[in-house]
């Protein structure tokens, strides 16, 4: 794989989410820092005093702001400050934060609890409205810039056990949309959301029964599933000035999974 060139040389942002190495965000930090792009990283307090992201920025020359996503305050201290360390306004922003309190503490779908849903819709999908309305407001983006926030297909078609994520996905894609009409209109900012694969992250073995998921959709994506790291490139061009009128988008980085009804490879276990 050539991936040599800096097509961010100059650019600045803000990455949420890198937990540890296994993170979408972490590779995408790496593959950002690798195409020339500066940025500072951000996660929750907890993340930040329970995860590895120190040992990231130490390796991308770059600096660490906690920032609970769910809080204007934390935002507003974030971009702020963010701006400052960076000596500029910011030309891309990656959203790359999941968490159902349902999911995690495995209550099933047909027995919600409402605040743990409430919590987890804040966190997973309230916060890239709140993230966007903060950047938008205080005018910290330059104009090219963009905007990614990681999606995935329940938002679409149902899967077991991904639980109320399905509904928080699809208002995340929703708010890309939104939101990103205004910013496209008032500012030249573009906001996506990309689809993933599912991939083996915290996140991700938060649902039960990943493994199945995986092998279903490795058999079923005829170029297999996309990795966090195939994720990190395709975040890396969306960054880029190679996609500036690519907006208001849910974009599926997995493989062809979303276009193939069932594969062959998965009929043939059908077969008697
Ligand atoms: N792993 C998958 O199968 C998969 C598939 C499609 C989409 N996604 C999405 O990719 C994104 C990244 O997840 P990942 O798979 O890399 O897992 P991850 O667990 O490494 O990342 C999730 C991040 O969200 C952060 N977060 C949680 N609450 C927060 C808060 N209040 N404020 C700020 N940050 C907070 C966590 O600290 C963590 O860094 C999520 O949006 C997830 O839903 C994941």
């Amino acid at each position: 794989m050539k991936m040599n060139h800096k097509i961010l040389e100059g650019k600045k942002g803000i990455i949420f989410g890198a937990l540890d190495d296994q993170s979408i965000a972490w590779k995408a930090a790496l593959a950002v820092n690798q195409a020339g792009g500066e940025f500072v990283l951000t996660n929750s307090p907890l993340a930040i005093r329970m995860g590895k992201i120190e040992e990231l920025a130490q390796q991308t020359g770059s600096q660490t702001i906690a920032c609970d996503a769910t809080s204007l305050e934390d935002l507003n201290h974030l971009i702020e400050k963010s701006t400052e360390i960076l000596n500029s306004k910011l030309d891309f922003v990656l959203h790359s934060i999941g968490m159902s309190v349902n999911v995690r503490k495995k209550r099933h779908y047909t027995n919600l609890k409402y605040d743990w849903l409430a919590k987890g819709w804040d966190i997973s999908a309230v916060s890239f409205h709140k993230l966007l309305q903060t950047l938008y407001k205080s005018d910290k983006m330059n104009q090219w810039g963009s905007i990614v926030a990681l999606s995935y297909i329940a938002a679409q078609r149902t899967f077991p056990n991904y639980s109320d994520m399905a509904e928080n996905k699809a208002y995340l894609e929703s708010v890309a949309r939104s939101f990103g009409y205004y910013f496209g209109k008032e500012k030249k900012v573009r906001v996506n959301t990309i689809s993933q694969s599912p991939t083996p992250t915290t996140a991700g073995k938060g649902v039960k029964g990943l493994d199945a998921f995986l092998n279903f959709a490795q058999a079923n994506s005829p170029l297999g599933n996309a990795t966090a790291l195939d994720c990190a490139h395709y975040i890396v061009s969306l960054f880029s000035d190679y996609t500036r009128k690519v907006t208001l988008q849910n974009l599926y980085n997995d493989g062809g999974f979303s276009m193939v009804g069932v594969s062959e490879e998965i009929l043939t276990k059908f077969l008697e």
